[in-house]
């Protein structure tokens, strides 16, 4: 997986935004299963130190461990949906990008899940409901967006001083 991590950030690109801003983008696509949370995690190191920027790399794996576990269990439930009918057709694969925009690392993972994150504030023990709470605590901000060819992203930014 090293290669093929390494491989993936020679494959990075740089590219020019609406008002001209330098974005630096690094993504990959991941079977969605639990082993997906220490791939995207080599993705996010090897690409923070390609880019200069160790400065948030802690930061950077554990958000990417959360929203990649939370990633895989949507998909999960969506295919235990799904095993009624007929989910042959189903694939089930998640994707992970870093971005570098102004000094600043926003953290995307995109899943075919049909409900939103949401924080649990009320119950939370040792075991469950403090993903989110990580990240909101790690991360400058955070939120998901729907996409209209299917699925959501839901993303985190990290700053310097967040
Ligand atoms: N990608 C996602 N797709 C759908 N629901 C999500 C997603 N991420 C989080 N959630 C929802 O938000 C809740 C809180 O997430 P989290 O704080 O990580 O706790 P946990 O994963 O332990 O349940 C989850 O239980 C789930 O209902
Ligand atoms: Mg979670």
């Amino acid at each position: 997986m090293r290669s093929a991590v390494a491989r993936q950030a020679q494959g990075a690109v740089t590219r020019k935004n609406a008002v001209g801003h330098s974005l630096s983008l690094n993504c990959m696509e991941l079977p969605a299963h639990p082993i997906a949370a220490s791939h995207a995690r080599r993705l996010a190191v090897h690409t923070l130190a390609r880019w200069d920027m160790q400065w948030s790399t802690d930061m950077a794996e554990l958000i990417m461990s959360e929203l990649v576990a939370n990633a895989v269990k949507a998909t999960g439930e969506l295919r235990d949906l799904a095993r009624a009918g007929d989910a042959s057709g189903l694939r089930e694969f998640i994707r992970v990008g870093l971005y570098r925009f102004r000094g600043r690392i926003v953290i995307e993972v995109w899943d075919r899940g049909r409900t939103p994150p949401r924080t649990k504030s009320g119950a939370l023990d040792d075991e469950n409901g403090r993903g989110l709470q990580i990240v909101d605590d790690l991360a400058d901000q955070w939120g998901y967006r729907w996409l209209a060819t299917g699925g959501k992203v839901v993303w985190a930014t990290i700053t310097p001083h967040a």
